[in-house]
C-alpha cells in the first residue's frame, strides 16, 4: 500500500498496491440496484399475500388448517391461500366425481357391479392401485402369477371362478391341504404316481398309475378323474398347469406327492396360503378386487 495517492480525483479508497492496482468506491451498476429493490418488493409482497413467517408458538400449535385457513402458528397472508388447502380442495373434487360410483359399489353385490358396464369399467381402472398394493407382490402385476402363487388371469381355478367364489376367497383367505405321502408310499410308487399325473396332463394314459392313484386315496381329494375339487382347492392335475416349480414338472410332482401342501410338521412341504382380507380391506374394496380379478378374463 502506498502513502501517496497518485490518483487523487478518481474517488479511490486509498488502498493502492504496486503504485497502480487500486480499490475504487463506485456505486453498483443500475441494473444491479434495480434487481435488489425488486427482490425486496417481491419479499414484502409475498409475506403480505401468502402464509410466511413462523411465530414463536408455531411449534406448539402446528399449522392447524381448517377450511384452508391457517388457525395459528404463522403469518396468514391476506388471501387465506394455503398449499394444504389447495390440495384438499383438489382431493374433494376428485372424491366428488368418485362418490356416486363408490356409493353404488357399497350398495350393490359384486355380481351386479360386474353386470353394470359403467361401474365395472370404473372398477377396472380404480382397482389397479388396490391390487398393486395388496395382491401383486404374490400374484404378479395383472395377476400373471409367480412360482408358488397361482395365475389369476387364466380360467383355471383352484376354488372356482364365479364372481361370488372369487369374492369369498379374497374375504376369508384359503389354505389348501394335501397330506405328505413320503411315509406311506415307496419311492417307486411316488415315481409311478408322478409320471401318471404328468402323463395325464399330456394326454397319455397309464393303467398301473391310474390303479395306484385310485387305491392310494389321491382320488379322495383330486377326484376319480383327477380334475380336482373346488371345495378343497385340490388342483386339476390333467390341465397341464403346474403352479409349483413349473420348469421340471416331474421333479415338482414328486416333491408335492412326497411332502404335500401345507402339511403340518413337514419341512419340505409346499407352503400355499392365501391371506384373508376381511380385516385389511373394506367390503367395498373386496368387491372391487373380485370384479377386478374376474375381469382379468378368466371369470366363469
Ligand atoms: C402372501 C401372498 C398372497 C397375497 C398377498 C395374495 N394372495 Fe391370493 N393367493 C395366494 C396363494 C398362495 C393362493 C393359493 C392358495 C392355495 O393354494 O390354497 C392364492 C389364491 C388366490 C385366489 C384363488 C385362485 C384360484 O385358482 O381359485 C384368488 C382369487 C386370489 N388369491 C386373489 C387375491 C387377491 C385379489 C389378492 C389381493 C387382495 C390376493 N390374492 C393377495 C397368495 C396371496
Ligand atoms: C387331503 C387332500 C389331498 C390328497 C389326499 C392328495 N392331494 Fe394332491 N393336492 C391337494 C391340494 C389341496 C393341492 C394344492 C393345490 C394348490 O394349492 O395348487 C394338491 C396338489 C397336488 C399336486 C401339485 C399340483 C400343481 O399344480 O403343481 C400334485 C402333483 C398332486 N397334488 C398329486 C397328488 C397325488 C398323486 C396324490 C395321491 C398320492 C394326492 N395328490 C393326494 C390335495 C390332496
Amino acid at each position: 500500500m502506498s502513502e501517496h495517492n497518485p490518483f487523487p480525483d478518481e474517488g479511490n479508497t486509498g488502498h493502492i498496491w504496486d503504485d497502480n492496482l487500486r480499490e475504487l468506491s463506485n456505486p453498483p451498476p443500475n441494473w444491479w440496484m434495480m434487481a435488489w429493490y425488486a427482490s425486496i418488493a417481491f419479499i414484502i409482497g409475498y409475506v403480505v399475500i401468502y402464509p410466511a413467517i413462523p411465530m414463536f408458538d408455531s411449534y406448539n400449535k402446528g399449522d392447524v388448517v381448517e377450511g384452508g385457513v391457517i388457525q395459528g402458528g404463522i403469518t396468514k397472508g391476506v388471501t387465506g391461500w394455503t398449499a394444504i388447502g389447495e390440495y384438499k380442495a383438489a382431493l374433494a373434487e376428485v372424491e366428488a366425481v368418485r362418490k356416486p360410483y363408490e356409493d353404488k359399489i357399497v350398495a350393490m353385490s359384486a355380481k351386479e357391479i360386474l353386470a353394470d358396464e359403467g361401474l365395472s369399467t370404473y372398477v377396472e381402472h380404480s382397482g389397479k392401485v388396490i391390487f398393486g398394493d395388496n395382491c401383486a407382490a404374490c400374484h404378479g402385476t395383472g395377476g400373471a402369477g409367480n412360482v408358488g402363487y397361482p395365475v389369476l388371469a387364466d380360467d383355471d381355478w383352484l376354488y372356482g371362478g364365479t364372481i361370488e367364489q372369487i369374492q369369498a376367497t379374497i374375504t376369508t383367505g384359503k389354505k389348501g391341504m394335501m397330506t405328505a405321502h413320503a411315509a406311506t408310499l415307496s419311492d417307486a410308487e411316488i415315481d409311478t404316481l408322478a409320471n401318471y399325473v404328468v402323463g395325464l396332463s399330456e394326454g397319455q394314459s397309464d393303467e398301473k398309475g391310474k390303479a395306484l392313484f385310485q387305491s392310494k386315496a389321491c382320488f379322495a381329494c383330486h377326484g376319480m378323474n383327477a380334475k380336482g375339487m373346488a371345495a378343497l382347492g385340490s388342483a386339476n392335475l390333467t390341465d397341464g398347469i403346474w403352479r409349483f416349480d413349473e420348469a421340471d414338472k416331474l421333479a415338482s410332482a414328486k416333491r408335492t406327492i412326497a411332502h404335500g401342501v401345507n402339511a403340518p410338521g413337514n419341512a419340505e412341504t409346499r407352503n400355499a396360503e392365501m391371506p384373508s382380507f376381511k380385516d385389511k380391506l373394506s367390503e367395498a374394496d373386496i368387491k372391487k378386487m373380485a370384479v377386478y380379478v374376474y375381469k382379468f378374463g378368466g371369470g366363469k
